[in-house]
């Protein structure tokens, strides 16, 4: 069955995980270290900042007309002060190129990356971040807003917590017994780690081995309040000069299954991945549902995969369900515009991306018959590229790309994605 008229169906990418070359970048500094600890350095990419309309073609053929893609700030601003307007023009050609082709662009401002010099100014932690990424949004949606209604200004801005809560794991696998509030200090590291620290610092010009805060650093309270801040102010700046855009951001968030006895915990996480940020952004004009699995959740809390689930290459359990999820319980707390801006799986057996994509669609369908305002489904991602530490082994693509060639190569999934196009 296919989506209703006006339903956003298409996909989604970010510039640094396919454009290439995104030199002024702090992911870019971190991957090219000696001993970095990225399984690969993004390099080129996908060379999407070059051959973005070929990819944007094969969306047009698929009938798919929704791209989400961000907008690089370390190309925009690759220095503090200095805007590119080259740059500005290269992103007004992608715009314009998705609306000729009836492609409706969601833009995100950021995800992920930040420039270089961002960092060495104290990063996602420092007072003067609100300040700088706000002129750097204002200075694109006054530029290229005409082209643009949907706006996503962080991508993921509640990831630092989830960050922490896995690094808290790993720590206790290296065997350093953190209690909870417990701050990590640099006498507790193992040297190479110490040593990987130093160099980064050093790569960044910070002093403190433990003050290079990137966006996707963990956070603790203080600094997932300091990013919920940094949306309001990009938010209410945009809506200031441009008061038509939609304004959003994304959310990576779990569909918490929830056994009997178990809504306590639920009730907690559920607190700590959402329901605490909606003093703000109930007031955004739609938020960006983005999810991979499902979390069972029983009285003692969180549960691993089951045994003999299916997992994808990520280790996340094979859920397609799991979207409605969180719809359904997103929607009980916010009422505005629901938008799923990233859903999808890593695997090598595309068919099993084509009965994601199959039941996740289905299921997004009768959360839209149950009359809860989704607005839109953007499958992840568009094409197979530079999953952050893991490199390029992992497939989230709808489209295939040689690394050698960078050869596309269309999949089955991206023309069962647009066969469910309105
Ligand atoms: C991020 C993407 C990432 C994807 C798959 C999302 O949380 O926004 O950048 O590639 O997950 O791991």
């Amino acid at each position: 069955m296919k989506f209703q008229k006006g339903f956003y169906l298409g996909a989604a990418t970010a510039a640094h995980q396919v454009e290439g070359n995104n030199t002024n970048s702090d992911y870019w500094v971190m991957e090219n270290l000696p001993g970095s600890a990225f399984t690969d350095p993004s390099g080129i990419a996908c060379d999407h900042y070059r051959r973005y309309k070929e990819d944007i073609d094969y969306m047009k053929k698929a009938g798919l007309n929704a791209y989400r893609f961000s907008i690089e700030w370390a190309r925009i601003e690759p220095e503090k002060g200095r805007f590119d307007e080259a740059q500005v023009e290269h992103y007004r050609d992608v715009l314009t190129y998705c609306r000729e082709n009836r492609i409706e662009p969601i833009v995100t401002l950021l995800h992920g990356t930040s420039p270089k010099w961002l960092i060495s100014e104290g990063g996602w932690k420092a007072e003067g971040t609100v300040e700088y990424f706000t002129r750097y949004c204002v200075y694109v949606v006054e530029r290229l807003g005409d082209l643009m209604h949907y706006v996503c200004t962080l991508n993921e801005y509640n990831m630092g917590l989830q960050m922490e809560a896995i690094m808290q794991k790993v720590y206790k696998k290296m065997g350093l017994n953190l209690q909870v509030g417990m701050k990590l200090t640099t006498d507790m590291l193992p040297d190479e780690k110490k040593k990987m620290l130093r160099a980064q610092a050093e790569a960044f010009g910070v002093e403190d081995i433990m003050g290079v805060h990137t966006f996707m650093s963990q956070a603790d309270e203080e600094s997932d309040a300091f990013l919920l801040h940094v949306h309001e102010a990009a938010r209410n700046a945009i809506k200031t000069v441009r008061p038509d855009l939609k304004v959003g951001a994304t959310m990576s968030l779990h569909f918490l299954d929830v056994l009997p006895g178990g809504g306590e915990q639920a009730e907690k996480i559920w607190k700590d991945e959402f329901s605490h940020y909606l003093p703000v952004i109930k007031d955004d004009d739609f938020i960006g549902v983005q999810n991979y699995t499902r979390s069972i959740v029983g009285p003692d809390g969180e549960r691993p995969v089951p045994d003999g689930a299916e997992v994808t290459q990520m280790g996340y359990e094979y859920y397609p369900e799991s979207v409605a999820g969180v719809i359904r319980r997103m929607a009980k707390d916010y009422h505005g515009e629901i938008f799923v801006t990233e859903n999808g799986l890593a695997t090598d057996d595309d068919s099993r991306r084509v009965e994601f994509i199959q039941r996740a669609v289905k299921s997004v369908q009768e959360c839209v018959e149950e009359g809860l305002p989704v607005v839109g489904y953007l499958y992840w991602s568009l094409l197979d590229n530079f999953e952050w530490q893991s490199g390029y082994c992992k497939h989230f693509g709808l489209i295939g790309v040689n690394r050698e060639t960078m050869e596309r190569t269309p999949k089955e999934s991206l023309w069962c994605l647009g066969s469910y196009a309105p």
